[in-house]
């Protein structure tokens, strides 16, 4: 196991209403002038809006409001919110939604801290400051409530950059699984897709002796095998709902790959899916991920057994370990499709004849990416290329 630091200073509040302490949460967190940042509408249509904006009220917290913002978040309404902050001497801001509400509120955070363009905070340039977040969670996905990250699409040029600092996490989380029982279940899958993705992107590592973060990994998959077939036939499944929706923070505050050299390759190819076809993060990873384990898998075959065997429940083929390392990865793209993702670019909307294109976008250039293995621009188009001709 690798030396680690492992920093998670955000206070959960997890369980039913618990949205209605929001107001309180604000408070605590030194919040006096709020800005409620959200979506499309889906916060205003369950009359989760109306039940946060009656906490803070009964808080005595001043707030100004700014919905709109799409999935795969735009640099555009960043900029709106931005504005608004500065001109209403904002102190805090409020995310009611999912990953795109939340890290569109992380990147007007920072952004009203910062002199330049805030787009330089996804650049390179690093974040010294940032307004404080809160969040009130509505999809069990991203693991941005829990994270120190956030992903922006600059609309020009279609770019999909995302950045880090500790300075991005939330202050609080509330998650309430009653919230997630109004998604349809296409979110709800693609949601459970990008946490299994989270996982996976830690669990292929080349670290030896990391028995404690594969197990937690595979806690966290074996839960999404087991509580997303349960919430697809009853969205109404509380336990199932409350589950996915811890293992989605689980999946992604780091605990389950803290010591250990991680890989997002798969993420770095399906973010440009999202970018040029803004199709859902989680079902660009249904495509890619799986094509992306065809690819890799020879570089530790023993490592994709123990997914097939412990995770998919394969029995081990110890004459031919590529056939269970094969099989493996065939039960994780089935799980995919029985949910209803999508499995190549077909049905995802995507086009082979833009892969030169999507290639140029994930930045390889000349040189590698990854930490489990290292790919270059041509290994990164086959992997495009594997998941145009996957089938089941
Ligand atoms: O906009 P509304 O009307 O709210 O609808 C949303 C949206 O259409 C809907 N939705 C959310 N909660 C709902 C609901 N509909 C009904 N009932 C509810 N309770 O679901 C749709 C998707 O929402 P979105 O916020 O886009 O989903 P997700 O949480 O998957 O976020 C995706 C974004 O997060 C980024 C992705 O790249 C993508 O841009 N990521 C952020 C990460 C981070 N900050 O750490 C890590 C991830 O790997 C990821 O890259
Ligand atoms: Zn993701």
């Amino acid at each position: 196991m690798d030396n680690f630091n492992f920093y998670s200073p955000t206070e959960f509040v997890f369980g039913k209403d618990r949205e209605c302490e929001a107001g309180e949460y604000v408070r605590k967190y030194g919040g006096k002038r709020v800005l409620i940042h959200y979506g499309g509408g889906s916060a205003v249509r369950s009359g989760l809006l109306d039940r946060v904006k009656a906490s803070l009220t009964a808080e005595d917290v001043f707030f100004t409001e700014l919905g709109g913002v799409q999935p795969n978040p735009r640099d555009t309404l960043v900029y709106t919110g931005i504005e608004l902050c500065k001109k209403e001497n904002i102190d805090f801001i409020l995310a009611v939604g999912g990953g795109s509400v939340i890290d569109s509120a992380k990147a007007i955070a920072a952004g009203v801290c910062y002199e330049g363009d805030f787009w330089d905070l996804y650049c390179g340039t690093p974040i010294k400051k940032a307004l404080p977040v809160g969040v009130v969670l509505t999809i069990a996905a991203a693991g941005s409530e829990g994270s120190g990250n956030s992903v922006i699409t600059k609309v020009d040029g279609l770019i999909k950059k995302g950045t880090g600092s500790d300075l991005l996490r939330a202050r609080f989380s509330i998650l309430d699984p009653v919230l997630t029982q109004t998604l349809p279940a296409y979110q709800t899958a693609c949601g459970a897709t990008d946490i299994m993705a989270h996982v996976f992107e830690r669990y292929f590592t080349n670290t030896k002796e990391v028995e404690i973060t594969d197990r937690l990994c595979e806690a966290v998959l074996l839960t999404m095998v087991k509580e997303v077939p349960r919430v697809i036939a009853d969205p109404n499944n509380y336990d199932a709902r409350a589950n996915i929706m811890w293992a989605g923070m689980v999946a992604h505050n780091n605990i389950v790959g803290v010591g250990r050299e991680q890989d997002w390759n798969s993420h770095n190819i399906e973010h440009q899916l999202s970018a040029v076809y803004d199709c859902a993060h989680g079902a660009g990873l249904a495509v890619i991920m799986p094509s992306w384990m065809e690819f890799v898998y020879k570089h530790d075959v023993m490592r994709f057994c123990q997914m097939a065997t412990r995770v998919f429940g394969c029995s081990m083929n110890f004459e031919n370990p590529e056939a269970t390392a094969l099989e493996g990865i065939k039960r994780f793209r089935s799980f995919l499709h029985s949910i209803g993702m999508p499995i190549n670019f077909a049905e995802l909307g995507a086009k082979e004849e833009d892969i030169p294109l999507l290639v140029e976008k994930t930045g390889v250039g000349s040189g590698r990416t990854g930490g489990f293995v290292h790919l270059s621009s041509d290994d990164v188009a086959e992997i495009y290329k594997l998941a145009v001709k996957a089938k089941l």
